[in-house]
């Protein structure tokens, strides 16, 4: 492996189909952006490529859910999510368009390269065809089961439960998301990507790190889940996957006889990293070969875990096949953030905005930014809570880096108006204090970075918060307020060394917090910094200027949390909220009843016969209870993304029998069943310990 003079990062093109959640950002966006501030503060050569993904049926759908034009759509959320990257401090070199003209070439003239290399096949195949809509039917124009994990809500291109990349033909019980019918098969003509032609060296690249025989990446530096879910690929077979689509939104096929075709987006949009790189170079006058082309350049794509095998297989194909590209020496992608115990959704509006959480917390963004910078999800999903941002902003932001910033600035501009003390010359008894401070301080900067390089950016951002916790540890163990009068220079020393712990606590804590960095050189009048400013000598000078104390966070009081959670639960229908619960306990609120109030339930254990899925209702299942009367209660329940209907019957549960009947979907809906759930928003039944004969009563 070359030594890199460069690396280009990338962070997925998010679709401009709607706004960018906190989900999108934990996911690519924030550690790609701590990743690139911590490469600049080094001095490193880094380029961050990002833009709208404005092509593919996200778009036209969500265009006709809106009902106006896919332009329109792209145009409206392409603003707002680039004002949402600024505004958060998510620093791109460039945030680019796929509706672009110079996108539009750079696609087309990789197409045709690659159509002239002889890298795909053309092939006529049966597709899905929805005689309603008169489409075809690819990607999200259909949706079926999942047949990896039975999730029932899979799109024609991917699981988005479980991740896996799919093709239409592979769903269960497929059906067109334009008039919900099922669709024919139909003959169509495409152009096909024969990716088995790949399956040799791609085992070997992913595996080894080998390309054409050369070390190319060290497979090591592969987090677990990425080089699984390629392995898990490259172990059922690589197939030829379609690579053009029918439909009049996305980039023409450049080819003779393809009017009505356009690319499949999923070739497109990582074009759209070389083609923002393409607009960067231009519009800088440079040279935009180099971050794609040259041996000595490194290339790393920040993504979300649905997106591995179009980075780490797809692309890389394409590249490869293309000529002359380097490919990724990384793929760091991350799992899936959940909100509030429940996985974030954009349909059920289970989510928080980033362009609604920076209207509602203004000047607020590193508190955001922390708060999701600790909960990563870097190997496995993790979740966020309102709570939990109000725990670290005023544990962690306000106890720490605001309290111990705010005694230093205090005080000096008390003892010292507002200049830096000078320190006194060293005291052996006293600087053993400031011995053992230096040592532990010295090697945390180091730290941080290695996890960064690492993508391990939780932990990187403990040794950067160690920096605060250590002074703070420093202020409260010298007491500097209790020695002006009696020791005055052992004063001008401690806050001396305050304000050199201050500019290191600027280093380490920019890539992670950029406002809060600045905030702090701002109060210590200095300019910007590098990482090996952060604990240089001389950076900080005796009867320098520096500036009034500021609060740099404030405390986050329960009402502004109950509002944020009555918010969410507000704004998304009521199934996703009340199966997240309530900030409130959930147990224990409900007022007192008389124990005739109980006694009107009638309760009896019984034991399911069938079940079934409901047409149109994906929450629902009907099931058939057997409560020892003649015949079966048909009942239905809203448990279907919890249970399949093939692994219910015989199970025993509880039902309540004298609920008046309800009708639901046409069908008469005769007790219910009682489910214990968690606040994860997991359901489970109540039943008894040992089978019971139906109809036995529960009291
Ligand atoms: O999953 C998504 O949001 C896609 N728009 C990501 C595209 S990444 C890249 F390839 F452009
Ligand atoms: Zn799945």
């Amino acid at each position: 492996m070359k030594t890199p003079a460069r690396t280009t990062v990338t962070a997925a093109l998010p679709y401009a189909n709607g706004p960018l959640h906190i989900g999108h950002i934990a996911g690519a966006y924030l550690p790609a952006d701590i990743y690139v501030r911590s490469m600049r503060a080094r001095g490193r050569e880094v380029l961050f490529i990002c833009g709208s993904d404005e092509h593919g049926a996200a778009i036209t759908l969500r265009a006709l859910k809106e009902g106006t034009t896919p332009q329109a759509i792209v145009d409206k959320y392409h603003a707002i999510i680039a004002k949402a990257f600024a505004d958060l401090g998510i620093a791109f070199d460039i945030y680019h368009r796929t509706s672009s003209e110079l996108h539009r070439q750079t696609s087309q003239d990789f197409f045709l390269q690659l159509h002239a290399n002889g890298a795909f096949t053309e092939q006529t195949e049966e597709q899905y065809y929805d005689t309603q809509a008169k489409q075809f039917l690819a990607d999200r124009y259909i949706t079926g089961t999942c047949p990896k994990c039975g999730n029932p809500g899979a799109y024609g291109d991917q699981c988005e439960k479980c991740g896996s990349a799919l093709s239409p033909k592979e769903l269960i019980d497929p059906k067109s998301t334009l008039t919900g019918t099922t669709p024919e098969l139909r003959p169509t003509r495409h152009w096909y990507l024969p990716m088995e032609r790949s399956q040799e060296w791609m085992t070997q690249w992913i595996n080894t790190g080998l390309l054409d025989g050369a070390p190319q990446h060290d497979p090591a530096e592969w987090k677990p889940q990425v080089l699984g879910q390629c392995n898990s690929w490259l172990k059922e077979g690589l197939r030829p996957r379609a690579m053009t689509r029918d439909l009049d939104w996305g980039v023409p096929v450049p080819l003779p006889g393809a009017d009505g075709k356009v690319l499949y987006v999923w070739l497109d949009a990582p074009i759209g990293y070389i083609s923002a790189t393409k607009q960067w170079a231009a519009d800088h006058g440079t040279d935009w070969e180099k971050w794609w082309k040259a041996d000595d350049t490194r290339l790393l794509h920040f993504i979300g875990k649905d997106n591995i095998v179009f980075h780490a297989i797809i692309f890389p194909i394409l590249l490869k096949q293309h000529g002359g590209f380097i490919l990724p020496q990384n793929v760091p992608a991350n799992e899936f953030l959940n909100l509030e115990g429940q996985k974030l959704s954009t349909s059920r509006n289970w989510a928080v905005w980033a362009h609604e959480y920076l209207e509602r917390w203004p000047g607020r963004q590193d508190e955001l930014r922390y708060a999701l910078a600790t909960i990563l999800p870097e190997f496995r999903d993790s979740e966020f809570t309102w709570k939990d941002f109000q725990d670290k902003n005023n544990n962690e932001l306000v106890a720490i880096v605001g309290n111990f910033v705010q005694r230093v600035f205090v005080l000096c501009n008390k003892y010292y108006d507002g200049k830096v003390p000078e320190p006194a010359p060293p005291n052996a008894q006293q600087d053993v204090q400031d011995t053992l401070l230096w040592a532990e301080l010295a090697g945390l900067p180091a730290k941080v970075a290695a996890d960064i390089d690492k993508f391990r950016f939780r932990d990187a951002l403990l040794h950067a918060m160690n920096v605060g916790r250590l002074g703070n540890k420093y202020l409260t163990d010298t007491e500097p307020w209790k020695l002006e009068k009696s020791d005055p220079d052992r004063v001008r020393t401690v806050l001396f060394n305050g304000l050199r712990i201050t500019a290191a606590l600027a280093v380490v804590l920019e890539p992670f917090m950029p406002f809060t960095a600045e905030k702090i050189r701002r109060m210590l009048n200095v300019g910007p910094l590098k990482w090996a400013d952060a604990l240089r000598e001389g950076l900080i000078v005796p009867g320098a200027v520096i500036g009034k104390p500021e609060h740099l966070f404030k405390p986050i009081g329960d009402a502004e949390i109950a509002a944020e959670v009555e918010r969410l639960k507000a704004h998304a229908p009521t199934g996703a909220a009340e199966a997240a619960g309530s900030a409130e306990p959930v147990a224990g609120t409900k007022p007192l009843i008389q124990f005739d109030d109980f006694a009107k339930l009638d309760l009896r254990v019984g034991t399911i016969r069938e079940a079934e899925k409901v047409p149109k209702a994906d929450k629902l299942l009907k099931l058939s209870i057997d409560i020892g009367e003649e015949r079966p209660r048909t009942v239905l329940s809203g448990i279907a993304q919890h249970f399949t209907p093939e692994e219910l019957p015989g199970r025993q549960v509880v039902l309540v029998t004298n609920l008046v009947p309800r009708k639901m979907r046409g069908v008469e809906s005769q007790g219910m069943v009682l489910m214990a759930e968690d606040a994860g928003g997991r359901l489970r039944f109540v039943q008894p310990t040992e089978a019971m004969p139906p109809g036995s009563e529960v009291r």
